[in-house]
């Protein structure tokens, strides 16, 4: 045994973390001193929800997934919490990596927190201002029990410290960009020779769990002046399909499969607007210099709201037809870093680990 090696380990479960995941186990595995193990906590399991992005971005095969996918709040939680702690036990790492919001986050944060296993969380200083929504009360409480605060701006940097939270918090910039902009230099996002389109992403309870509030959307993407190509989350699909029994047929919307990270890619490139509630798609829309018309109250994703780049909606959806209408954005090709989270989170962690482990044998 290696006495001298870092055992880290990278938990993922939901879409969005396989890819932010995915330039994090790139920069470690410049280290070869770091062990670098992923769990999959089960939370998205449908090949084109996860395993599309293992093969995609060629990600390491976890080490265990757990089977935490459609269960409620509390009991997804809690079975990732009790299963990643048996896993913990049993590799006993030097550091977690958590990402994001979701409940995979919270549940394997708990999970190390008790155990005093030190926690890198990766996105961390954004706020919604919502604790209706579960990634609120995830995203807080998984800051105030992290150890090392990887933010990507300096409004984050600022709420961190309006909640006391001022140390070992590095403004590295978003991973996503990181991941994004390796892809585009190889040039492996496919032309789909899809044109003239409104590209769309709705998944969010408030617009989904409610039958009328889908169906107004849907109605109002039917009646835009572009086709709306429409990817569907399965989460979006089984509440139509299954409990609202309301059949896809939209004469203006195309209703496409949950696609991989190219062409999704693809297809963000070259639509003429992005219409969404996702978070991750509010950054890539962004920083492809497209337009963003974002169906929720508030975003965490504040910055992309300045010169009209990103516009919310919520009650009045009506107002979609006239921001369509909106030209010339001025995009800031710096926001949320330079595509280089990854390097300082790789190496900041390390500088962490080494760090504490001298000081307990001083
Ligand atoms: C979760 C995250 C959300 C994130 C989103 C990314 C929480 C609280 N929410 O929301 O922050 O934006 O992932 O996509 O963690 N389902 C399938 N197959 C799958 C995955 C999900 O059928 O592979 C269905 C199941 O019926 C499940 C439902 O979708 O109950 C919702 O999945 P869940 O992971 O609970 O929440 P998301 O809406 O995906
Ligand atoms: N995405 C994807 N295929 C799709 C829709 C989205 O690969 O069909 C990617 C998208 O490029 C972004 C991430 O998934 O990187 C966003 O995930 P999602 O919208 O599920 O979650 P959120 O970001 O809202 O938490």
């Amino acid at each position: 045994m290696n006495l001298n090696k870092l055992k880290i380990i990278s938990i993922i479960g939901a879409r969005p973390q396989f890819i932010k995941a995915s330039p994090i186990e790139l920069a470690f595995s410049k280290y070869p001193n770091v062990d670098f193990y992923s769990i999959h906590t089960g939370q998205h399991y449908d090949t084109n929800m996860s395993e599309i992005f293992f093969n995609q971005l060629k990600l390491k095969q976890p080490y265990k997934t757990l089977e935490s996918g459609g269960k409620s709040h509390g009991k997804q939680t809690a079975d990732i919490l009790v299963g990643i702690e048996e896993l913990l036990l049993e590799i006993k790492p030097n550091l977690i990596i958590v990402y994001g919001d979701t409940n995979s986050t919270i549940g394997a944060a708990l999970a190390a927190a008790k155990l005093h296993i030190p926690i890198a969380h990766i996105e961390a200083g954004l706020r919604s201002f919502n604790k209706q929504m579960p990634e609120e009360v995830n995203r807080i409480l998984t800051d105030h029990i992290s150890d090392l605060l990887f933010v990507p701006s300096e409004n984050a940097v600022s709420q961190l410290a309006s909640e006391g939270i001022t140390k070992q918090v590095f403004l590295c910039g978003d991973v996503m960009k990181d991941i994004m902009k390796i892809c585009l230099d190889q040039n492996i996002i496919p032309d789909n020779n899809n044109k003239n389109y409104y590209y769309t992403t709705i998944h969010r309870p408030y617009n989904t769990d409610d039958k009328e509030r889908l169906i107004s959307i849907l109605n109002t993407l039917n009646a835009l002046d572009k086709k709306v190509i429409f990817s569907i989350h399965p989460r979006t699909l089984n509440l139509l399909k299954n409990t609202y029994q309301v059949e896809l047929n939209f004469n203006n919307i195309e209703f496409i499969e949950p696609q991989g990270y190219f062409d999704n890619l693809a297809y963000l490139k070259n639509c003429d607007c992005v219409i969404t509630d996702s978070g991750g798609m509010q950054k890539e829309a962004y920083w492809l210099q497209k337009k963003c018309i974002t169906i929720r109250k508030e975003t965490e994703w504040s910055e992309t709201l300045e010169n009209g780049c990103n516009t919310l909606v919520f009650d009045n959806l009506n107002e979609i037809e006239n921001i369509l209408k909106t030209e010339n954005l001025q995009f800031d090709n710096t926001l949320y870093g330079t595509a280089n989270a990854s390097e300082i989170i790789a190496e900041s962690i390390i500088d962490f680990i080494k760090n504490s482990s001298s000081t307990k044998t001083n």
